[in-house]
């Protein structure tokens, strides 16, 4: 709970550790209501410190001391000091190796904030990231302490029956009392957030992995009893991505043994300790009837992105939680790569834009705004943000383009060479990128410090005497909190030419031989480019493959939009210009809708949709996202005051309006890619999958009988949960007469899975459909709502808040008292979640006033709360400054 005075922690006071432990050796006697553990830490002065204090401080928080021994002899009162966050050794020895035993027992069952050693279901589990360890022991808990670690865990053999814990099994045996214990040494040094331990009644799912240099690995996934079917899928992306990371960065595990262990109370998605990777449930178990084609592409990526990290982020890590986009930025470019190879890269970089622009763009522009390298926190938790781990990929991106494939993998291979078993900083990692290349990339890391999204004015001038094309650039990167009149960035824009039949025209810059796309460094606040040798005026496909995290702004016609959308061979682009000329014609009707005007489609949007439903496509997941409409919040974010209700109105208009238009065409795609097949993860298969879903969706709004039946028998005859869930999610969405009887048979269908049943309250949570609000209401007393597990919580609570614009943001603010309620009552229990939760409220300067009083409100009683968590503390008090 929240110290009178929460502390600021700022990035400038960092300084060395003043002692480093070497050796950690420690011992649990594990009960889910009293584990007792002996830490025994070989320790040292650090020779690199300059500081005077003759003290040890070691941070601790909810445990209870037993006792202390240095160098074997037990220490008295008076040889140290004990607060609630610490345990200072007055006198700590200032030369040579020294010893320091500690012995201290811990709550796992009262722990709900799941931070440290916890139980979830009727195992005992850990999280140490990024300060949990400290609520295990007393330690020197910060990423640049490393040490090796030995781990004895001791158990009752019925209860916990597996033992496990970081590296290699040494050594096990039986006790007394029907008890037995596990010991595990960690050969390479770690930090504490690394630490990880597992106990339970688990099964094991096995396989093995030959290396590059021909080691066999054992892998192993740890789940509860009733989901060793649902592993399959899990296994077979881990090994893809150890493959893969072989391949493309020429890395190697390490350990003989890779563990995975599936646990259902989790806060985040997965965490990377050192060869015991945990994850949550979500990120784990897929079976195709309960999990749907975006689930495995998240599973494949979330496992690949714990796997990546064995080298960015455990073999070189991070020096302080201020370089946290150093693994995660990083680790995040790494398994966006292997997602788009493993599928379709243009359907990959469609979708992590998007997510990228919803969501990210939003925080950077509102008060939680901050770099991917922040320079100040309060709690550390709050900053595992989009802008850290996405703009933080998009950064690492664009070293990427600017270094071209070959450099950037030179750049890795000289950080990973250089820097390995070190806790090392994002500059240390620009720094071989630059020495690897020959490059001085100075301007280039401003991108780690400055915060807010930059925008891009871009204009053409051609001169048809000369045949020359004049570009000219401008940046200008908005305010942020504390960051004013921000100096110029190095910004890669990639580009390409078409002339007036849609055909690629070569460019020609600088008297280099033409090519057909190419790269502008912009680094000035304004500059321009002359291409020459043009017959005619090209279109210019701005900002390919999305280049740079940055808001282009230019005018476009909605014929130059069809153009582009009949013509960019740029896939992103070409998507681009769907979204924008949907967005356009979205926009016109949400005036039309403002000023109470009659409501017509323009037929602009008709036409370009027939051409795309006459055409053949080979990718037809990336055809659905052709066909897709922007999202609502993607919408909100074009609008000086966001008016969800006209953008709701608007969409559903221009979706409405186009399966009128268009049934035909929709209703034959649907039925030549319509099988009620079991779900194959396949390409082929998933693409067909999302066509046909696609086509469902725009029917479904018709209402007529026909459509009406064509979502219930795709609903019934459904055997794979990606027909189900789509089918359910057009009838939860209509006017369906048989909507209540299929949320109850889809409930007793699936209420033994806790991740299907996370799908029943988000479905119900996030629907657009009146009387939601009571619904949500109705379901938070249902009895499988559990306020104590974080998928639960974000699948009710998290959905409606932050993807139900209608109904969250009601004018009467019942959506923002309902938010508040549930965020104080969380915050009891789990402060991390509970901080998340109050994102939603964040962007109230974006909204109309009414609702803008309301949301400050329910901020201000938030912040008003007695004994509110620091973690909501600075989230709502940052949100409202
Ligand atoms: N480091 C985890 C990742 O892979 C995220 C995480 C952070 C998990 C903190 C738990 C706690 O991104
Ligand atoms: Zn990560």
């Amino acid at each position: 709970m929240r110290d009178a005075n929460p502390q600021t922690i700022y990035l400038k006071d960092y300084s060395v550790p003043e002692y480093l432990i070497h050796e950690v050796d420690l011992n649990f006697d594990l009960g889910e209501e009293h584990t007792v553990v002996v830490a025994r830490l070989t320790l040292q002065r650090n020779p690199q410190s300059q500081s005077p204090n003759q003290e040890l401080t070691l941070m601790g928080e909810d445990l209870n001391l037993l006792g202390v021994e240095l160098d074997g002899t037990a220490l008295h009162a008076q040889q140290y000091v004990q607060t609630d966050t610490s345990l200072t050794i007055h006198q700590a020895p200032q030369d040579g190796i020294f010893v320091l035993k500690i012995e201290n027992s811990i709550n796992p069952k009262a722990n709900t904030a799941f931070e440290g050693l916890y139980q979830s279901s009727t195992m005992l589990c850990t999280q140490c990231e990024a300060e949990g360890f400290r609520k295990i022991t007393y330690f020197l808990d910060r990423p640049d302490v490393m040490s090796r670690f030995k781990t004895t865990l001791v158990a009752d053999k019925d209860k916990y029956p597996v033992l496990l814990s970081n590296g290699n099994k040494v050594e096990q045996g039986e006790l007394a009392g029907n008890r037995h214990w596990v010991s595990w040494e960690d050969p390479f040094a770690k930090p504490c957030y690394l630490f990880a331990l597992v106990a339970g009644q688990l099964e094991c799912i096995e396989d093995r992995f030959v290396t590059m240099s021909g080691r066999e690995i054992s892998l192993q996934i740890y789940v509860e009893a009733h989901d060793v079917d649902k592993c399959d899928h899990a296994m077979q992306s881990l090994k893809n991505a150890m493959r893969w990371d072989e391949e493309v960065y020429g890395r190697e595990y390490d350990l003989d043994l890779y563990m995975i262990v599936a646990v259902g109370h989790f806060n985040m998605g997965a965490m990377e300790n050192k060869g015991l990777n945990i994850f949550n449930t979500k990120f784990v178990l897929a079976r195709p009837d309960t999990a749907t084609d975006s689930d495995y592409e998240h599973i494949e990526g979330v496992i690949g992105h714990e796997y990546f990290h064995n080298w960015s982020g455990n073999r070189v890590t991070c020096r302080d939680w201020f370089q946290l986009s150093l693994k995660e930025g990083f680790t995040v470019f790494r398994d966006q790569q292997f997602s788009g190879d493993r599928a379709s890269k243009a359907v990959k970089r469609i979708e992590d834009v998007n997510m990228l622009r919803a969501r990210q763009f939003a925080e950077d522009a509102g008060p939680l705004a901050h770099p991917i390298r922040p320079e100040a926190y309060i709690e550390i938790n709050n900053f595992y943000t989009l802008t850290v781990y996405e703009k933080g990929a998009e950064v690492v991106r664009m070293l990427h383009t600017l270094l071209g494939g070959e450099g950037f993998r030179k750049g890795c291979d000289l950080y990973f060479q250089r820097h390995d078993g070190q806790a090392v900083t994002c500059d240390d990692f620009v720094s071989a990128m630059e020495d690897a290349n020959g490059r001085d990339l100075t301007q280039f890391r401003r991108w780690y410090s400055q915060a807010g999204t930059p925008q891009l004015n871009v204009e053409q001038h051609y001169d048809a005497e000369s045949g020359q094309l004049e570009l000219t650039l401008r940046q200008h990167c908005p305010d942020t909190p504390g960051q004013t009149d921000k100096p110029p960035l190095h910004i890669p824009v990639k580009i390409g030419l078409l002339n007036s039949r849609g055909q690629v025209e070569l460019i020609k810059l600088d008297g280099r031989p033409p090519v057909e796309e190419t790269v502008l460094e912009l680094t000035e606040a304004e500059q321009s480019f002359a291409l020459s040798g043009l017959a005619e005026q090209p279109t210019v496909s701005w900002l390919r493959g999305f280049s740079a995290p940055v808001i282009v702004k230019m005018q476009r016609s909605l014929e130059e939009l069809a153009f582009l959308l009949s013509y960019d061979s740029d896939t992103f682009n070409r998507w681009e210009a769907s979204q924008q000329l949907a967005g356009q014609v979205i926009a016109d009707l949400i005036a039309d809708i403002q000023q109470g005007r009659e409501l017509t489609l323009n037929p602009v949007i008709v036409e370009a949709y027939t051409k795309l439903l006459e055409q053949q496509w080979d990718d037809l997941s990336y055809f659905s996202l052709l066909l897709a409409l922007p999202d609502e919040s993607y919408l909100a974010s074009q609008m000086d005051v966001i008016d969800v209700d006209a953008i709701h109105q608007a969409r559903e208009f221009v979706k409405k309006s186009l399966a009128e238009r268009l049934q035909a065409h929709f209703l034959r795609l649907y039925r030549e890619n319509h099988r009620e097949e079991s779900g194959q993860f396949d390409a082929g298969a998933i693409g067909r999958r999302r066509i046909k879903n696609t086509c469902l969706h725009y029917l479904s709004t018709l209402e007529t009988g026909d459509s009406q039946s064509l979502s219930l028998r795709q609903f019934e005859g459904a055997a794979n949960m990606t027909d189900q869930m789509a089918s359910l999610s057009a009838i939860v969405n209509s006017r369906h007469p048989a909507k209540q009887a299929c949320l109850e048979q889809f409930y007793r269908q699936w209420q033994d899975e806790d991740l299907v049943i996370d799908k029943w309250f988000a479905l119900q949570a996030s629907s657009h459909w009146p009387g939601t609000f009571a619904k949500v209401q109705q379901l938070l007393q249902h009895s499988a709502f559990d306020m104590k597990n974080p998928n639960r919580v974000r699948s009710l609570v998290g959905a409606f808040s932050q993807a139900n614009p209608v109904h969250f943001h009601a004018r009467d603010g019942s959506g923002y008292h309902f938010l508040a309620d549930q965020v104080i009552a969380l915050d009891k229990l789990n402060p991390q979640v509970a901080s998340r939760m109050v994102t939603a409220l964040t962007q109230w300067r974006r909204y109309d006033d009414e609702r803008q009083q309301l949301m400050k409100a329910v901020l201000q009683r938030i912040i008003d709360t007695e004994a509110i968590s620091t973690d909501v503390f600075e989230t709502a008090s940052k949100s409202l400054a």
